[in-house]
């Protein structure tokens, strides 16, 4: 298959179970993805959406190798990554960029060196061009000249941002992005989702994009699945959702109470 036709990434059959030392009813695993199978395609936003606690961070781990599946396969950039040695799931890494729910910034570091962090250690630029890679990547999400302060100084919102500009900077092949704009205002949110559009738009980036809010992701999204008990409920354009008989999306996409969702 040629290389521009081949998906991004695919996931076949993947099962992840937590080990779990005292579960209620005496279990000793927690099964968190139960067979899921699914392909991002190359330039695409793909957009995961499901319930608290549904896997979708679960599944960007995945993604990233940072944990490994109890069964199935990855496949990132046309490679399995399953059973990779470290140094090679690296090599891999470095056409990724992770925005993690929670920002992960290092505290003892300034913003810029937050940034700048997997430039220095990646590429061999001068001291000036990383500064003004990182200005410019702060710019991209409304935090121009804080560059100075430490991530202590922050609110949620402005972490978070720093730590889209942190995983943009090295321009990866395709960026995963946890909860995007979950605390952001309303323009903040926006912001990032026209970075996210226009990412795709000029540069052909592929992001993969996991939140819970469904009016968010069908706006940006060229592609959405729901995943719902550990596995996929349904793939496919927002237009096509909006309009599915499938009741466990009907029930997610109004917002609704009773179902067959369990609440
Ligand atoms: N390492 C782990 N050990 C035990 N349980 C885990 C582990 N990682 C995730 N889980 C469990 O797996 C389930 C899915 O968690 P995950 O963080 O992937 O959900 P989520 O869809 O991202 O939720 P949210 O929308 O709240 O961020 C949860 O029940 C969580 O408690
Ligand atoms: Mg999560």
């Amino acid at each position: 298959m040629a290389e521009s036709n081949r998906p991004i990434i695919r996931a076949c059959d993947l099962v992840y179970r937590a080990e779990e030392t005292a579960m209620a009813d005496g279990r000793e695993f927690q099964v968190i993805l139960d067979g899921m199978s699914f392909e991002v395609h190359r330039g695409e936003v793909f957009g995961i959406m499901g319930m608290s606690g549904a896997g979708k961070t679960s599944v960007l781990r995945l993604l990233m190798g940072l944990v490994q599946p109890t069964s199935g396969d990855i496949e990132v950039l046309g490679r399995s990554i399953i059973g990779l040695p470290e140094y090679e799931l690296n090599r891999i890494r470095e056409q990724m960029g992770m925005c993690f729910q929670y920002a992960a910034l290092l505290d003892s570091m300034t913003v810029a060196d937050n940034v700048a962090f997997a430039l220095r250690r990646r590429s061999h630029l001068s001291r000036q061009e990383i500064e003004r890679k990182v200005e410019e990547h702060l710019e991209r999400v409304g935090m121009s000249g804080t560059g100075n302060q430490m991530p202590a100084e922050l609110s949620g919102g402005m972490k978070k941002r720093v730590g889209i500009a942190r995983a943009l900077i090295t321009e990866p092949q395709v960026i995963l992005y946890d909860e995007p704009s979950a605390g952001l205002d309303p323009i903040m949110a926006s912001v990032i989702d026209n970075l996210i559009v226009g990412l795709r738009d000029e540069f052909g980036m592929t992001s993969v994009v996991v939140t819970h809010e469904v009016e968010e992701l069908f706006g940006i999204s060229d592609r959405v699945m729901m995943i719902y008990q550990g596995k996929v409920v349904a793939c496919d354009t927002p237009e096509a959702l909006r309009g599915t008989d499938n009741p466990y999306v009907q029930q997610f996409v109004r917002g609704q109470a009773h179902g067959p969702i369990a609440v």
